[in-house]
């Protein structure tokens, strides 16, 4: 059983981790555009970097909550028939010990060079402009994808989706593509979709089953059901 999990920040907020846009559509305060684009890391680079820096050191604060944790249960049993895509840039599906996690939005421990492109784990601030380890030069960004940049590993992503005999969306408003789409995607090639989200999605109507209520709750239950 070839199983592909896309989870968005819903599966983070039992964590305490804030989603975009179940609150007032600001993102811990600041208008996503303004903060999350390449545009406003070029305008205003270091209000760009106080923003990530700020939520990089929250990271401390949150912890895995029972839906991260039932998902690395789940890789335990079915190994690489597992891939778990994210959307989030927190750590809290490898904290509750998932080994193979792809990043498609990248990842708040990352920064990326704008000079040599090398992609470094990344602890401390960047608000500091410190030098890139690989060429020294301080052209280090947050090494997340912002609107209008390209997610990371699409073709290995689509390569899982046409190969599974399940796809599992997971706290994801349904409202950024291309992640909006894996699940037409995997429709269309026969692939059986479920959803699990605090309330129906915008493509709820693409999932042949829809399962309502909080994370924490709802994916224990679904793995429980599938390793039987
Ligand atoms: N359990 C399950 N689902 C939840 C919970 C919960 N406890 N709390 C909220 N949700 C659901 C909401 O109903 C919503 O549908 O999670 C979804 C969160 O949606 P968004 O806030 O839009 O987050 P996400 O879908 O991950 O956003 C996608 O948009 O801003 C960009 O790059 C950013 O990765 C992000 C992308």
């Amino acid at each position: 059983m070839k199983v592909v999990v896309l989870t968005g920040a819903g599966i983070s907020a039992e964590s305490g981790v804030p989603t975009f846009r179940d609150a007032d559509g600001l993102w811990e305060g600041h208008r996503v555009e303004d903060v999350a684009t390449p545009e406003a890391y070029d305008a205003q680079p270091l209000a760009v970097h106080r923003f990530y820096d700020a939520r990089r050191a929250a990271l401390g604060d949150v912890h895995p909550n029972p839906a991260h944790v039932a998902l690395a249960r789940l890789e335990d049993a079915l190994g690489d028939d597992l891939l778990v895509v994210t959307q989030n840039i927190d750590d809290l599906h490898e904290r509750a010990g998932s080994q193979r996690v792809l990043h498609m939005h990248g990842e708040l421990l990352s920064a990326v060079c704008r000079s040599c492109h090398e992609r470094s784990q990344w602890t401390e601030d960047l608000g500091d402009f410190p030098p890139c380890p690989r060429c020294g030069l301080t052209d280090l960004r947050p090494d997340v994808v912002w609107f209008g940049e390209v997610p990371y590993e699409m073709d290995r992503i689509h390569a899982a989706l046409q190969d599974a005999d399940l796809f599992v969306s997971i706290g994801t408003s349904g409202a950024v593509y291309p992640a909006a789409g894996f699940v037409m995607h995997a429709a269309a090639v026969g692939v059986r979709t479920l959803e699990l989200n605090l309330q129906p999605s915008e493509g709820t109507s693409f999932f042949d089953e829809s399962r309502h209520g909080p994370a924490g709750v709802l994916v224990p239950v679904w793995v429980d059901e599938l390793l039987g």
